[in-house]
C-alpha cells in the first residue's frame, strides 16, 4: 500500500518537473494571438526621419505630451531594463516595448507560423536611436509609407500622406500591447496582463467609453501653428505615475449603527480593475480615526492585489481588485470616542523586496519612487 503511495507520489513529481522545465520561463509567448513587430517602414519621402522629434517640429504640443509619458519611456524605463536583464534579454518583450521592426536588432520569425520554432536573426534596417524611443509616433500612426490619423476628412495640405483609420477611435488601438493572451500551461482563462479583456465589462463599457476617452483628454487646436483647430486629443496616457489619475479611481462611503462603522469602497473611475496591468502592482487603503485632540487611531487597512503562481502551471491564487463599478464593504467596530473617519491610500508599483532582488541581481540604477501615496488624510463623511 505505502509502495503505491509512493509511486504515485514519484509520478506526480515527475510529472510536474517535466511541466516546469517544459514551460516557458517567459510570462510571454509569441504566437499568432499575440501582439509582433510592425513591418519595417521606410520614411516616407516627405520627411526627413521617423523620429518623434522630426514629428514634433510641426506636432510641437503632441512632442511635448508624448515625451511626459510613460510610452516615451517604454525601453528606457529603469524597471523594463531591470527586468529584460532578468529574463536574460528575451527579444519578445519587445514587440510591445518597442513595436516597429525598425527599433529592433533582431527579426523574429517563424516557419511553421505558430512560433513554437522562433528563429531569431540579426535585423539590418535596425534603427538604435528610433529603439530608444519606445512606444513612438511611427509605431502607432506609420503604416506602408502611410500617416494614419483620427480623421475621415478634411485633413489640409499635410506635407506626408494620410489615410484614416477607425482603429485610432477605438480600443483596439491600446488592446494590442495592452493585453496578454493566455498561453499554454496556464490556468488562467486571461493572461497576466488583461486590461483590454477587463474593461470590457462594468461602469465604464456600460457608458461606451473607451480607453482614449479617460487617457488622452480632448482638446480642440490646431495640429500645426498656422492651420485651424481641429478636435483632437493631448497625448498623455496618465496611468500609475500621476497621482491625478490614481485620484480618480475610488469613492468612499461610510455609515454608521449602533455599534459598527460601515465603509463602501467603489471603483468608479477606472474603466477596469485597479490596479491593472502589471502583476507585481498592488494599492493599500488605510483607514483612521482622529479624534478632537488630533490622536491618530488605525481602524483598518485593505490591500488590492493579486497574487499568481507562475511555476509549475501559472494560476491566480487570489485576486480581490475590484473590477470597474464593483463595491466591496469593510464593517468595523465603531471608535468609542467622538472624531472624523479618514483614508490614507498608496499606490505601489512593486514590494520592496522585488525592488530589493533587481537593484542585487539585474543592476537596476535610477529606479522611480515605487511607493506612491495618492490619498491624503481623505476625510469620509459618515451617514
Ligand atoms: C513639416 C510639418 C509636419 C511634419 C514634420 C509632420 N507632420 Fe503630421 N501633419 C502636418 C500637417 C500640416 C497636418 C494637417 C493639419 C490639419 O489638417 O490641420 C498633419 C497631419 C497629421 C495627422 C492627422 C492625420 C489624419 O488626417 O487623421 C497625423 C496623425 C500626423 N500628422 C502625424 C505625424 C507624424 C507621426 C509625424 C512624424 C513621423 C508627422 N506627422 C510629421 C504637418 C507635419
Ligand atoms: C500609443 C499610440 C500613439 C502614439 C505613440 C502617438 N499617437 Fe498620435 N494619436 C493616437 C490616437 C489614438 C489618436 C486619436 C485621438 C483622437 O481620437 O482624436 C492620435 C491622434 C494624433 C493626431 C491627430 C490630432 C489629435 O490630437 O487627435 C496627431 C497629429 C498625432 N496623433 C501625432 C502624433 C505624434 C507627433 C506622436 C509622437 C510625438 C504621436 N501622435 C504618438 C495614438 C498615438
Ligand atoms: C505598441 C504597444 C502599445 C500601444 C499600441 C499602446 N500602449 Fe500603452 N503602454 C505600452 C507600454 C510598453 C507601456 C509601458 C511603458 C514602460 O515600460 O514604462 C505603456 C504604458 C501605458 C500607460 C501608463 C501605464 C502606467 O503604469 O502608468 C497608459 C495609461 C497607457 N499605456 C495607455 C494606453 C492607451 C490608452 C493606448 C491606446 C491609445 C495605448 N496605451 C497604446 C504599450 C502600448
Ligand atoms: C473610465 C476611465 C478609464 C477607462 C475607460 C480606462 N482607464 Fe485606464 N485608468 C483609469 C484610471 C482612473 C487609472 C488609475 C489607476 C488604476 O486604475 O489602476 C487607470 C490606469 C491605467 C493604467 C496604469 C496601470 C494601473 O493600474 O495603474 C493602464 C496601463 C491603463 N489604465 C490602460 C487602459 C487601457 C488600455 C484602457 C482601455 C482598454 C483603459 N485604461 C481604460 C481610467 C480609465
Ligand atoms: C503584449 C505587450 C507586452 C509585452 C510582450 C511585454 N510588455 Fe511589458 N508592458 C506592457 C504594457 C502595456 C505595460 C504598461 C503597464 C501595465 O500594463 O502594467 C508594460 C509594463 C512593463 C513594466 C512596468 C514598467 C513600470 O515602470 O512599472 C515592466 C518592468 C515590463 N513591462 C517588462 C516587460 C518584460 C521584461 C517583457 C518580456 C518578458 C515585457 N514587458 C513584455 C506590454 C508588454
Amino acid at each position: 500500500m505505502k509502495k503505491r503511495i509512493l509511486i504515485v507520489l514519484s509520478l506526480i513529481f515527475l510529472l510536474l518537473a517535466i511541466i516546469f522545465f517544459l514551460n516557458p520561463r517567459s510570462i510571454y509567448k509569441l504566437s499568432d494571438k499575440t501582439a509582433q513587430f510592425i513591418p519595417q517602414q521606410a520614411i516616407p519621402e516627405e520627411l526627413i526621419s521617423l523620429k518623434a522629434r522630426d514629428c514634433g517640429v510641426c506636432h510641437s504640443e503632441i512632442y511635448q505630451e508624448w515625451q511626459t509619458s510613460l510610452h516615451s519611456k517604454a525601453f528606457t524605463d529603469p524597471f523594463f531594463t531591470a527586468y529584460l536583464k532578468k529574463d536574460k534579454g528575451d527579444p519578445t518583450c519587445l514587440v510591445c516595448h518597442t513595436p516597429l521592426l525598425n527599433q529592433s536588432p533582431v527579426i523574429l520569425s517563424s516557419d511553421s507560423g505558430n512560433y513554437h520554432d522562433l528563429k531569431i536573426t540579426d535585423n539590418p534596417g535596425f534603427d538604435p536611436d528610433l529603439q530608444q524611443e519606445g512606444v513612438t509616433c511611427v509605431s502607432c500612426h506609420l503604416k506602408d509609407g502611410i500617416i494614419y490619423g483620427p480623421y475621415k476628412k478634411n485633413t489640409l495640405n499635410s506635407p506626408h500622406p494620410v489615410a484614416y483609420d477607425e482603429k485610432f477611435l477605438k480600443k483596439s488601438q491600446c488592446q494590442q500591447c495592452h493585453e496578454v493572451p493566455s498561453k499554454d500551461f496556464s490556468l488562467m482563462n486571461e493572461g497576466v496582463c488583461s486590461t483590454g479583456m477587463e474593461s470590457n465589462s462594468g461602469l465604464w463599457s456600460a457608458k461606451g467609453f473607451v480607453c482614449q476617452d479617460c487617457h488622452m483628454p480632448s482638446v480642440t487646436r490646431p495640429l500645426m501653428k498656422g492651420y485651424p483647430a481641429r478636435e483632437g486629443r493631448k497625448h498623455l496616457w496618465p496611468g500609475a505615475y500621476s497621482s491625478q489619475q490614481l485620484q480618480k479611481i475610488f469613492t468612499f462611503k461610510a455609515n454608521r449603527s449602533e455599534d459598527t462603522l460601515t465603509i463602501t469602497i467603489t471603483n468608479s473611475g477606472a474603466g477596469h480593475k485597479a490596479p491593472t496591468g502589471d502583476p507585481d502592482r498592488f494599492i493599500v487603503l488605510d483607514f483612521f480615526w482622529e479624534d478632537e485632540n488630533g490622536q491618530h487611531i488605525p481602524l483598518e487597512s485593505i490591500e488590492f492585489k493579486r497574487q499568481i503562481v507562475w511555476q509549475p502551471i501559472m494560476f491566480v491564487l487570489s485576486d480581490n481588485r475590484l473590477a470597474s463599478g464593483e463595491s466591496i464593504q469593510l464593517s468595523i467596530d465603531r471608535p468609542s470616542v467622538s472624531g472624523n473617519l479618514y483614508v490614507n491610500g498608496t499606490y505601489h508599483v512593486m514590494t520592496d523586496r522585488s525592488l530589493k532582488r533587481l537593484k542585487d541581481k539585474f543592476e537596476l540604477k535610477n529606479e522611480w519612487d515605487i511607493h506612491r501615496p495618492f490619498i491624503k488624510k481623505q476625510k469620509i463623511d459618515i451617514h
